[in-house]
């Protein structure tokens, strides 16, 4: 078992990765319970892989579990969703000292811990995540939220787990286009400051998205120390360490807004295209050679990530892409930080991006050669 420790000052925690965990999750949250019940939130597609066999883990522990089953997909990140699960938490009569179970994908572990964080103002909570983007991102330091009307993630608090159980297991009942997805935000973390890592991806990529279990570990295990690193650095944020991790999301947010937030454009995806264009724009003005760019585009290509602009076949211009940069949540007074590269594993946080070069650039990209 790979066991990642999260050295947040004050709420400190161990990612705990191992294939099989799922079913000896009662034995790893026991120590963490009060009681002999424990209240778990999921939703209708984890609930039908995997409710039989983490119940059973909690019975065999001697642990009562009591389940909210939610329905699956992005819509449950909701207020509705969110008023339902603190009324169901406040009738199992959870205390503040207490642990809450998020079990599935970032949709869960986000309206979790958002509701855990509230609840009696502020309860404690463990996340099981079941799917890759949730096991290597969404899991791991703190960040909960719903959507509203206005954005998504705009509302939520950081609210730190106890425990992080990851099984690699749980990726073999997925769709091949999830777990490729979550794989974008495996290449990020060499893409930012591990250029070793990135060549790791560019040999083995294709043995994660094959279900090799081996490699599949070591990714998890990487890609969760990298985010362990930069969010005890900077919890909140404040510092300019944890935006590394938005490498890909100012352009992946334009292009996710462009085509609706729809299965159209999964959100891996679209930091995975955004990755390519951070790294192409990089080029373009001079900062990254051209080689180490088109070995990014390269990697995205051959794992069946998207890779090209022009292949989306959007129907906009550069200017009606950028304009969607100026609505996001990351704007400070005016100006948006853009995570840019000076290499492979030189990404770095760039404040003085012209929005008006980004749109020629996104031109560029728009028209076939
Ligand atoms: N997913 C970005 C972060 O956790 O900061």
């Amino acid at each position: 078992m790979a066991v990642i420790p999260v050295a947040i000052a004050g709420a400190p925690y161990e990612v705990r990765i191992q294939a099989g965990v799922l079913a000896r999750a009662g034995e790893h949250c026991r120590p963490f319970l009060r009681k002999d019940r424990v209240s778990v939130i999921t939703d209708e597609n984890v609930a039908g892989q995997w409710r039989q066999t983490v119940a059973a883990s909690f019975d065999a522990a001697g642990i009562r579990s009591e389940w909210l089953v939610l329905p699956a997909g992005e819509s449950t990140k909701s207020w509705e969703h969110l008023a339902r699960t603190v009324d169901w938490l406040l009738e199992q009569e959870v205390e503040r000292k207490d642990r809450i179970v998020a079990l599935g994908g970032g949709v869960i572990g986000d309206l979790t811990g958002f509701a855990a964080s509230i609840v009696k103002r502020g309860c404690g909570f463990i996340q099981i995540p079941t799917t890759l983007l949730a096991q290597v991102d969404s899991s791991v330091g703190g960040k909960t939220a719903i959507n509203t009307p206005a954005g998504k993630n705009l509302v939520g608090a950081f609210h730190q787990p106890a425990l992080v159980l990851a099984d690699p297991l749980a990726l073999d009942t997925l769709p091949l286009r999830d777990v490729r997805a979550g794989y974008a935000e495996v290449v990020k973390y060499g893409l930012i400051d591990d250029p070793a890592f990135f060549q790791w991806c560019e040999a083995h990529g294709a043995s994660v998205l094959a279900g090799d279990h081996a490699a599949r570990e070591y990714a998890i295990a990487h890609s969760v120390a990298a985010k362990a690193r930069i969010v005890a650095a900077d919890e909140k944020e404040t510092a300019g360490v944890r935006a590394l991790l938005n490498l890909g999301h100012t352009f992946g947010h334009a292009l996710e807004a462009e085509t609706g937030f729809s299965d159209r454009l999964l959100h891996g995806e679209g930091v995975a295209l955004g990755m390519v264009l951070a790294a192409r724009f990089s080029a373009r003005q001079g900062m990254m050679s051209g080689e180490d760019a088109q070995r990014v585009v390269a990697h995205i290509g051959a794992v069946g990530l998207p890779a090209s602009l022009l292949a989306l076949g959007l129907t906009c211009n550069g200017r009606q892409l950028a304009d969607h940069m100026l609505h996001d949540k990351k704007m400070d007074a005016g100006t948006l930080p853009f995570l840019l590269m000076r290499g492979i594993g030189q990404t770095f946080l760039a404040n003085d991006v012209d929005l008006a070069d980004v749109a020629a650039f996104l031109d560029e990209e728009l028209t076939p050669p």
